[in-house]
């Protein structure tokens, strides 16, 4: 969704502001802007609606707008539609503040009201310009931009990350925070505000987290962090071990490709650090025995293909453990009174740990006296923040909206958890643990046998990516598989598709099926191989084409059934999905090439998803 990036330096800042727009892009946006404060203390804007490119042309008709200080947006509207004066920056009326803002600004109308009473009038439609209007209102009367910035977040309610500039005080940039993203970066040239530390990776890795409540002020040479009552505070930095290289296209004609190329690194890098002589260990775990042994509920809560592997975990460690394990969409759990308490455990999966439905849910279940543990890619985000305890995917920056090595990774993460939760509870028994962790240490070389060959999935996608619908079929783990494959497909390729549970095809979804329907069969979860083969049966009989996705074990059983059969490695029942899903990425991936699709960047969607 919306991306903040900003710079007070000695370097000309569009250049920058551009680059770390571009950077941000993946997040999803319909409009664009800069800010800069000119040599001679001027306040330049220009914003438009559209790709970063139409922004590049605009400014490129205009003189280059000098200066070495500035702040940038990429906005996913919500309040106003996307044009160019609801593009952000926004500017007060007296012309002298300006401000990027990410979030959501709930009491927006009611200060609005009160500044049109006096006269004050709005350009745009969004919450934003309120902060930047409030702001120039209490500068006038304050005559003090520190004042004004603490007397705007006193009015103010809601989320808000966001960066401002005002031409009266021209080295300074200012930053404040609220349940919004928000982190600095300390550079040789200068220093950086940014919503997501991939905006930042080309200049520096040093960084430091913003917290709610506080406002930092940086120049060229100096950052100052204050909290909520103005007093200055220290706060650590981190070095961010993602680099610039692992952000970029790298060869690839797209981010999901060179990602899904990259699952067998990304599982590597999650898996092996956790095993120590077959076994299993979590380090974060290491105080929580007599915790895990009190649990006897598990709820695992979040949004998108992280529900997905929810929905995997949900089987996985429901059979290992024996106790009631449920997967829930986090923005139904956050509405729907959840039962908690000390002996339920909550696990909310977030590739980005900034899914505002997610960290709402967390919040939920903390209230309701249950512990948070999360399964998170992004250090320090707020998910991971706020969560008792965090695992984190070591998957690097994920770029494309569609997931894929996130996806990998959590799930990978995920049955590490159970498994080790199991053992803790003595409930699993030496050799199946043997035989899991074995699993799990082959599993990189697995992943990448399997990406060494993509030639059958690149053909079937070739033969049928003009189909108008698609159905995606399977038991068991299967099931909870085709529900990634199915959203992979349509959300990259814009083809109808649904998932459902092979065994309730006969009560409903088999009416749809007529000659020539492509149904998509998953046969990989090889204790219910029989079951799952006489749907495709049901599905073949009448006439439909089916794409079989089987293991080097299942395959000998569906292959008179399959009119395209896709073979993978076989590996413990359990780990299955983790190669299963890879033939459903990499058929939705040609699937959308050979329709044209804007891959990366789909439609309507967003990466990071910062709204209700
Ligand atoms: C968006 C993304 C999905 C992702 C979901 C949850 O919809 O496009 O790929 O699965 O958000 O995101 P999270 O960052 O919480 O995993």
């Amino acid at each position: 969704m919306c991306g903040i990036i900003g710079y007070a330096g000695r370097s000309e800042a569009v250049p920058i502001l551009l680059d770390g727009l571009e950077r941000l892009e993946y997040r999803g946006y319909d409009s664009a802007g800069v800010a800069v404060v000119s040599p001679e203390n001027e306040l330049q804007v220009v914003k438009t609606k559209g790709r970063l490119s139409v922004l590049r042309e605009h400014l490129a008709e205009q003189d280059p707008l000098k200066g070495q200080i500035g702040i940038g947006h990429t906005r996913w509207a919500t309040h106003g539609e996307p044009n160019d004066t609801n593009a952000h920056p926004h500017v007060g009326a007296d012309g002298k503040i300006a401000v990027v803002h990410n979030g959501i600004i709930e009491n927006y109308l009611e200060i609005r009201a009160s500044l049109e009473r006096k006269g004050i009038h709005f350009a745009s439609e969004t919450d934003t310009e309120v902060i930047a209007q409030l702001m120039e209102y209490y500068y006038r009367k304050l005559g003090n931009l520190m004042n004004a910035v603490y007397a705007v977040l006193g009015r103010i309610q809601g989320a808000y990350a966001m960066g401002i500039l005002c031409r009266d005080v021209p080295g300074q940039m200012i930053a404040a925070r609220k349940d919004a993203p928000l982190l600095i970066g300390y550079g040789e040239d200068g220093n950086y505000i940014a919503s997501d530390v991939t905006a930042l990776l080309a200049h520096t890795r040093t960084v430091t987290y913003m917290e709610d409540g506080e406002v930092a002020v940086l120049t060229a040479d100096s950052v100052q962090i204050y909290d909520r009552e103005r007093a200055p505070i220290d706060r650590e930095k981190h070095t961010v071990d993602w680099d610039v290289s692992a952000a970029e296209k790298g060869g690839y004609a797209h981010f999901m490709l060179k990602e899904i190329m990259e699952q067998g690194e990304a599982v590597r890098k999650t898996v092996s650090p956790r095993l120590q002589d077959g076994r299993i260990v979590l380090p974060e775990l290491a105080e929580s025995a007599e915790f895990l042994k009190g649990i006897r509920k598990i709820n695992i809560v979040a949004c998108g293909s992280a529900y997905h592997v929810g929905m995997v975990g949900k089987y996985v460690l429901e059979k290992l453990l024996r106790i009631p394990v449920d997967a829930y969409l986090a923005s139904e759990f956050r509405y729907s009174e959840p039962l908690l308490g000390e002996d339920t455990l909550v696990i909310v999966i977030s590739q980005s740990g900034e899914t505002l439905d997610s960290m709402a849910a967390l919040r939920e279940a903390k209230k309701g006296g249950s512990k948070v543990l999360s399964i998170v890619n992004v250090m320090g985000s707020s998910i991971a923040r706020e969560s008792d305890i965090v695992l984190y995917t070591w998957a690097g920056p994920e770029i494309a909206v569609a997931t894929t090595k996130a996806y990998t990774t959590q799930m990978v993460l995920l049955i590490m958890l159970g498994i080790y939760m199991a053992d803790v509870n003595g409930r699993v028994a030496a050799d199946e643990y043997a035989a899991l962790v074995n699993g799990i240490t082959e599993l990189p070389e697995k992943i990448e046998s399997l990406l060494g060959d993509v030639d059958i999935c690149q053909k079937a996608a070739s033969h049928y990516f003009n189909r108008n619908s698609v159905f995606f079929i399977g038991r068991n783990l299967d099931y909870a598989l085709g529900l990634e494959g199915s959203l992979k497909l349509k959300e990259i390729s814009y083809i109808h598709s649904e998932s459902y549970a092979a065994g309730e095809l006969k009560h409903g979804t088999i009416s749809l099926i007529e000659p020539g329907t492509l149904v998509v069969a998953l046969a990989t979860y090889a204790p219910l191989l029989e079951k799952t083969r006489s749907n495709i049966v049901e599905v073949r009989s009448r006439g439909a084409d089916v794409i079989v996705v089987a293991t080097e074990e299942t395959a000998p059983a569906v292959r008179d059934q399959a009119t395209e059969l896709l073979i993978i490695p076989s590996t413990h029942p359990l780990l299955q999905p983790v190669l299963g899903v890879m033939p459903l990425q990499i058929f939705a991936y040609y699937v959308a090439l050979n329709r044209g699709c804007d891959i990366d960047k789909p439609r309507n969607l967003a990466k990071s998803v910062t709204v209700e």
